[in-house]
């Protein structure tokens, strides 16, 4: 397709003094902006692959789709984790079929040529025809992708060899992953098993969606509903009405630079990590607090507060989630189409919690989080009109225009739990991206 003579600015149109920000449709609905999406953002920016904590085991794999791009993450025997693009080097086939698994090699389907651990060709499963050192220089092993970086386990890629690193990419974000990360002395993995699903909308309305503050009463009013009767008869009994009286005075939306931004609220639902609240059940309540005093040691009062009773939805741009709420949700957004995302979910917790406390956040992930839980579908009806809505009529501009004011900076701005900021920030640097103010190129 042809972007040759295409004006992305005109996509975005930001006036500080006005207080008016505002998203052109394209944005979400042309086939255009998604082929420039593709060659700019997803193929530029930090993707994420995956966790080291999935890896358990030296042989362990899966086959991922990672920004349109089929990719085994594995540990190979000497224990290093992998990234390879899953192709055959002889004539494409894909390599490994399987969603996940252990191996300490991979046989090509079509003609059976054999790759090991570390993706070197060991095998071409022929006697005659091949020269004799034919991969010397190993052009027929496994293609590695260009760059494979992890911060605290959270692995990604970059198809762009020339990219800034993931930590400097990361910015302020690596902050909000610290404060997930920092939970436990133990280890804070990914659990098994994992949610998959589809919708039909655009993946930055799902990002926009994941650490919106200002939807969570009209949308989710069935949620608060159930808090209440959960609630009904313990001294916690007025605590919803009183948080949602004062969601918006209490906590922040904050921009952490590249485009990730964080949504810290209070929502009364209790947190395994050290929050504990009635509704949890007595029996609970010392390991919570112990965790909690533990914290208190290790990082003083005002940290351990944040670590322990902040809610926070965590967008890493452009399309990664970590939502660590009333339990902790990984989240990856693939875009299939303009119109399409595939959501792959997974629960982490750390290794030292009791047996009740770990049901507790299952249980969480699947009754608020999970595909049929209490938040997500209400989520997908919302996202999928809006889709609809958005590409059938001649309606031109979304409004994000929430909490929009002059700023140095409006990847690094700070604004009420219920403003608009932070999708801002994401927007600003989308921008910022597609227009190729910002490559995200090291000099
Ligand atoms: S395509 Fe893989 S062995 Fe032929
Ligand atoms: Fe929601």
């Amino acid at each position: 397709m042809a972007l040759d003579g295409w004006q992305p600015t005109k996509l975005i149109d930001a006036d500080a003094e006005a207080g008016s920000f505002r998203v052109h449709r394209d944005a979400y609905r042309s086939d255009e902006v998604f082929e420039r999406e593709k060659a700019l953002i997803f193929n530029k920016c930090w993707l994420y692959l995956g966790h080291q904590t999935e890896l358990k085991k030296k042989g362990d794999f899966f086959a991922r789709r990672v920004g349109g791009r089929d990719i085994i993450f594995n540990l190979d025997k000497n224990g290093k984790v992998g990234a390879h693009y899953n192709t055959c080097t002889h004539r494409a086939s894909k390599i490994c079929r399987e969603h996940s698994g252990n191996a300490r090699t991979f046989t090509c389907p079509y003609h059976g040529w054999v790759f090991n651990s570390e993706g070197q060709l060991s095998s071409q499963n022929a006697k005659t025809g091949y020269k004799e050192g034919i991969n010397d220089d190993g052009h027929l092993n496994l293609k590695a992708v260009e760059r494979l970086e992890e911060y605290r386990g959270f692995w990604f890629v970059n198809f762009n060899p020339k990219a800034i690193s993931l930590y400097d990419y990361l910015d302020d974000g690596r902050d909000a992953i610290d404060a997930l990360m920092d939970q436990t002395e133990a280890q804070q993995v990914i659990l098994s098993g994992e949610h998959t699903y589809s919708i039909n909308a655009n993946y930055k309305l799902l990002c926009e969606n994941s650490y919106d503050g200002y939807h969570l009463f009209p949308v989710h009013a069935s949620y608060f509903d159930y808090l209440r009767d959960q609630m009904a008869g313990t001294p916690a009994a007025d605590l919803i009405d009183a948080t949602i009286a004062d969601y918006s005075s209490n906590g922040a939306v904050r921009g952490l630079g590249n485009g990730h931004a964080i949504l810290d609220s209070y929502v009364p639902t209790g947190r395994p990590v050290a929050q504990w609240l009635p509704s949890m059940g007595a029996s609970v309540k010392p390991e919570i607090e112990a965790k909690y005093a533990r914290l208190v040691e290790r990082f003083g009062e005002e940290r351990a507060n944040y670590i322990a009773t902040t809610q926070k939805n965590l967008v890493i741009f452009p399309n990664l989630v970590i939502n660590d709420i009333l339990s902790v949700t990984v989240r990856v957004i693939e875009p299939e189409a303009k119109d399409r995302i595939r959501v792959t979910a997974w629960a982490m917790g750390p290794t030292d919690e009791s047996e009740e406390l770990r049901a507790m956040r299952l249980d969480n992930f699947v009754s608020f989080l999970g595909p049929a839980g209490f938040g997500s579908p209400d989520d997908i009806e919302m996202l999928e009109i809006c889709q609809t809505a958005a590409a059938h009529t001649p309606v031109e501009w979304s409004e994000i225009s929430k909490g929009f004011g002059p700023a140095e900076d409006h990847c690094k701005v700070t604004g009420a739990p219920d403003d608009e900021v932070q999708m801002q920030a994401y927007w600003t640097m989308w921008d910022r991206v597609m227009s190729g103010e910002v490559t995200l190129e090291v000099e």
